[in-house]
This record gives C-alpha cells, structure tokens and sequence, in this order.
C-alpha cells in the first residue's frame, strides 16, 4: 500500500485546478443505465471511485471511454446484467445508486446490501421505502436488495431523514415512471442539482431540485445528453484548509465558490481571506489560525466531508474550538491519529473540543478513511518535522493527484509506492 510522507512548514503559493466532483461524478455514471443512448461526460475526475463505478457498469454491459483527459462517453444500450455484486459493492458504498436506474428502465435489478462503513451504519432502508412506495416490490435475500416492478409509479414520498444518494436513487427512479412523484424532505445538495441538470438535458421532466420538495414528471423514456460534472466543493476546501495551517496564497481555478458559502465562512473567521470569482477562489493566510466552532448539518449548512478538515485547522488555532458531527455516528478517527501528532481533542459523544497548540509535531499515522486521510494531510503540511501516512488508498478514492497538486504549490510531499505483495 502506498504512502505519503510530507516535511511540513512550507508555504503555499500558486495555482491549483479544482477536478469534477466525485460526489457528482457518481450518480451521473449511473444515470447512464437510463437510456440506450450515449452520455458525453466532461470534467469527470480520474478517482478509484469512479474506475470501480465503471467496472460495475462494464460488467452489467455498460460501455465507456475515456477521450481527452477528462472526458468520458457512456452506452448501455446492451445491458446484459441487472445484478451489483458484493465485490464491488463493499469496496464503494455508492454502487447502490445503480438501483433505480435499473429498476426503472429494466424493472428488474439485483444490488448487493451495503454493509456498515468506517464512519458509520449507514442503511440503506430509504432507498428501499420509497421503491416500494413507487410500486417496486423489494426483499432481501442472500444479502442482496432484490427488486421488480412491471413500471414504478409516481408517489409522493418523505423521507425520514435528509439523505444524499436516497434523494439521487428515487429522482433516477422517478424520471422514467408512470405519472408525478413528489420527493419531500428532499436533500440540496450542488451534486443533486448537478444530476437533475443532466437528467433534464436527457429529457427528464424536474423542477424544485436544489430544494427540499423535487416534483418529477416521468416520461417514457430519455435519450442522450452532453454535461460537464459541478467542480468539487471538497477538494477546494480541502486545499483552502491547508493554506489557513500551512500559511501562504493559493488561487483555485475551475472551482465553485457559489456551492461552498458555509465552508468560505467558516475559514474566513479562521482569519484565511478569501476573494472569489464566478469560478475562482483566492485564499490568502498569513497568521495563526483562530478557533472555529462548527456544526455539521445538510447542505447548505457546514457538510461533514470537511469536518476532518477544518478540524485539523483547529488543533493549531490560537483558542478552543467546539465541533459537532450531527450526520455520521463515529467520524471521528482522525481524532486518534491528530493527537499523535500532538493534538489536544477531547470527544464527548458527537462532540469534539479542540484546544489549538502552537504547533504540531510530524508523526507516522494512519488514514481511516476518505476525509480523515485529508485532514492528516493538512496537519502534516503544518506540523514540524516529517509524517508518514500509511493507507492512503482512502486518499485516491476521493481526491484526483493530491500530492501532485500540492507539490505543485510548493508542499514538501512524496509518495511511496509499495508492492501490494
Ligand atoms: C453522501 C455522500 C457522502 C456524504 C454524505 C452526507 C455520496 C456518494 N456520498 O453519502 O460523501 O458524507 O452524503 O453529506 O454522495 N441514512 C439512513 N437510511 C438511509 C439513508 C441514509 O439512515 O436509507 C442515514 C445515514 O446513515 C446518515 C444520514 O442518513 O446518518 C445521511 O446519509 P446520506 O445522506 O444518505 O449519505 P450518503 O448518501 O451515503
């Protein structure tokens, strides 16, 4: 498994390009089942998650390409699979987004139960309410979801809680079916719009997405359509942390200041300044971080994959910050890892009080997960001295060249590469 080793205390100046949203990215992979036609895909990020979602795709019959850096051309006109396997499943939770598009355009689908991730539980018995709720009749057997349904129904369905890839699953869902569905309760996420923009230009008949209440007129089917993904909110953050605790001036290009208000805030109180354009965001730090209190909720508050990040901001502010995961019940592992590196974090329940040091010492740690891995990251581009950080095939899931874009701007960051043997 690969590895990272950083010498912090280098400052950050220059240039970096925002890549596509993986978050994006995603759903709209799987929005490719929906139709016989082809999907011109631009600004797709070149992710572990996005070449795993392709394999899944690839083996249900999908046929992609890459072309120019970026982009990606989607088929499934011959499906010849209606079936997500354990293999693939367990290794990317998101493969579960591949079960309303297949139900809905082939009736039929076959998608391996998730089980329990790092960061949490995280069922998937949402997806599954307002399936049925749409007509689909589901059963699990041998740990699969197993669905059929002749043509899903519109309904009117209120999800109990605010979720990301339940909302994507029942708006895939809800395109090719029979008469209006109403998805109240909905998530607002930037990646949801994104996926709703695409499915509009593929025919889909939506309105009210980026609110809490979607109306979605199915139609019988939908044809082909050109897109370019959202740029991804969370590598820009991520960056923009790691210039308020490494210190320096970054410009991000390609980037999408208007899905980030909460993140942009949040740093600025930390004493980064921020300037922005319609797709550029200039951060400018150059004085010790100052506490930031956050809370974690559903966009458009403050997201959870940049809690890692902001908090390892944290543990080097001048003050004491309180911190509030409310989406994910155990997302905080980064916590363990952060007080090697000489970090003083207490966690009561959801609540994490990080009393900032001066400066952090350089440690060997280890990444747990996707966000986690980041926010080591930026604590080792802070801290004195060298941190190793093993595992960072959670890194490559989620960010595009990370230590290549940092190097880029002047980080001292290397990656090992080791023999999986
Ligand atoms: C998505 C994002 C992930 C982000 C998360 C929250 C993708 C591919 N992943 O994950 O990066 O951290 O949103 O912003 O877009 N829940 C249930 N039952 C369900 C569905 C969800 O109990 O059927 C719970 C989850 O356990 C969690 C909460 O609802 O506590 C929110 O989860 P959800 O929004 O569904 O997260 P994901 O879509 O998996």
């Amino acid at each position: 498994m690969d590895k990272l080793i950083i010498t912090g205390g280098n400052r950050l100046h220059g240039e970096v390009v925002i890549s596509g949203a993986k978050n994006a990215a995603l759903p709209i992979l799987c929005a490719s089942l929906l139709t016989a036609d082809t999907l011109h895909l631009s600004n797709v990020p070149s992710l572990k998650d996005i070449s795993t979602t392709l394999k899944l795709l690839a083996q249900m019959g999908v046929q992609s390409q890459w072309g120019n850096p970026a982009e990606l051309t989607l088929n499934a006109a011959n499906v010849t699979s209606l079936e997500a396997p354990y293999e693939l499943v367990k290794t990317m939770r998101a493969s579960i987004l591949v079960l309303g598009p297949l139900l809905a355009r082939f009736g039929e689908a076959r998608v391996s139960l998730p089980g329990g991730c790092a960061i949490g539980q995280r069922p998937v018995d949402q997806h599954i309410k307002g399936l049925t709720a749409m007509g689909a009749e589901i059963r699990i057997e041998h740990g699969f979801v197993i669905a059929r349904a002749k043509r899903l129904k519109g309904a009117t369905i209120r999800t109990d809680m605010v979720t990301v890839t339940g909302t994507e699953n029942l708006l895939m869902a809800a395109v090719l079916a029979e008469g209006r569905t109403i998805l109240e309760n909905a998530a607002r996420e930037p990646e949801i719009t994104d996926l709703a923009e695409l499915l509009i230009k593929m025919g889909a008949r939506i309105q009210g997405h980026g609110t809490d209440r979607i109306i979605i007129d199915g139609v019988e089917r939908l044809h082909g359509a050109k897109h370019r993904i959202v740029a991804d909110r969370i590598e820009a953050g991520t960056f923009l942390c790691a210039v308020g605790a490494a210190g320096g001036d970054i410009t991000l290009r390609h980037a999408a200041p208007d899905t980030m208000g909460a993140v942009l805030d949040k740093l600025q109180e930390a004493g980064v300044s921020i300037e922005c354009g319609p797709d550029w965001i200039r951060g400018h730090m150059n004085q010790r971080p100052k506490a930031v209190g956050f809370r974690t909720y559903e966009y458009p508050a403050f997201p959870t994959d940049m809690q890692a990040q902001l908090m390892a901001l944290n543990t080097i502010a001048d003050g004491t910050a309180v911190i509030a995961e409310n989406i994910f019940e155990n997302r905080f592992m980064h916590v363990q890892e952060l007080r090697r590196m000489g970090a003083n974090i207490d966690i009561d329940g959801h609540t994490a009080v990080v009393k900032g040091i001066p400066e952090l010492s350089g440690a060997t740690v280890m990444a747990t997960d996707l966000r986690a891995s980041a926010s080591l990251v930026i604590a080792g581009l802070a801290a004195s001295g060298q941190t190793t950080i093993e595992r960072i095939y959670h890194l490559d899931r989620g960010y595009e060249h990370m230590e290549v874009k940092l190097r880029q701007i002047g980080a001292d960051i290397q990656r090992i590469k080791q023999d999986p043997a």
